[in-house]
């Protein structure tokens, strides 16, 4: 059966049958052909700008430095240095810091701190001199353990332990803080003669 497009022409019917359904040979409408034009050649250019050669920053990507300024900020403001010391002298708080410390530090800063296990380095720094690589204030060292330092090897704790337990173990910490146990490693970075 012959069928008659818009203009006049016969549009043909295709070979092939499949369970008694059969295609006409229609051309695609020019409206539609060209939108799947510009549609690819639109995909060409947004893949290279935002992935290929990442020019843009892809959506992914800016909720990540969104994210992760937002995640530091809020770090930075979970407590005071004044609180945190206040912490280092209530002996609850240090105590359960030091469950903390038992639990999940020793294997790489020492069961005293020092770094060191029978005179050979472990992987964490000396944690009782007043040497520190990230700050050795209050907040410095909360935030040091909350956010770890992923690419030397210290483990970033916020999302293990949350924030009242890492308080707990920076106001232990505060209390190995300048007590140079003997034995322990030599220091690493710059004196922190604060409080
Ligand atoms: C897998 C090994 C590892 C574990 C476990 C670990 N650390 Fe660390 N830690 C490190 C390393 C390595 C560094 C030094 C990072 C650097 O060089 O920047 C470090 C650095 C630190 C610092 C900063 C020291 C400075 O000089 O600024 C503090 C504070 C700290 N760790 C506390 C902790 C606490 C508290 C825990 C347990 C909750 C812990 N660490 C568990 C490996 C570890």
């Amino acid at each position: 059966m012959d069928r008659h497009d818009k203009m006049g022409g016969i549009v043909e019917v295709r070979e092939h049958e499949f369970d008694g359904i059969r295609e006409f040979d229609n051309k695609l409408p020019n409206w539609w052909l060209w939108s799947f034009y510009g549609a690819c050649i639109f995909a060409f250019f947004y893949w290279l700008y935002y992935h290929g050669f990442a020019f843009g920053d892809s959506s992914q990507r800016t909720f990540q430095v969104e994210w992760d300024a937002q995640q530091a900020s809020a770090v930075e403001t979970m407590f005071t240095d004044d609180e945190l010391r206040g912490a280092s002298k209530d002996a609850s708080v240090v105590a359960a810091g030091k469950e903390v410390f038992t639990a999940n530090c020793v294997a790489c800063h020492a069961a005293n701190g020092g770094g060191t296990i029978g005179g050979a380095p472990l992987p964490g720094p000396n944690l009782t001199d007043s040497a520190w690589i990230h700050g050795g204030a209050p907040m410095g060292i909360f935030s040091t353990i909350y956010k770890g330092v992923p690419e030397k090897g210290m483990v970033t704790w916020g999302p293990t332990l949350g924030k009242d337990r890492i308080r707990s173990v920076t106001a232990y910490v505060l209390t190995l803080r300048n007590s140079n146990v003997p034995g322990g490693k030599a220091p690493e970075g710059a004196v922190y003669d604060g409080q």
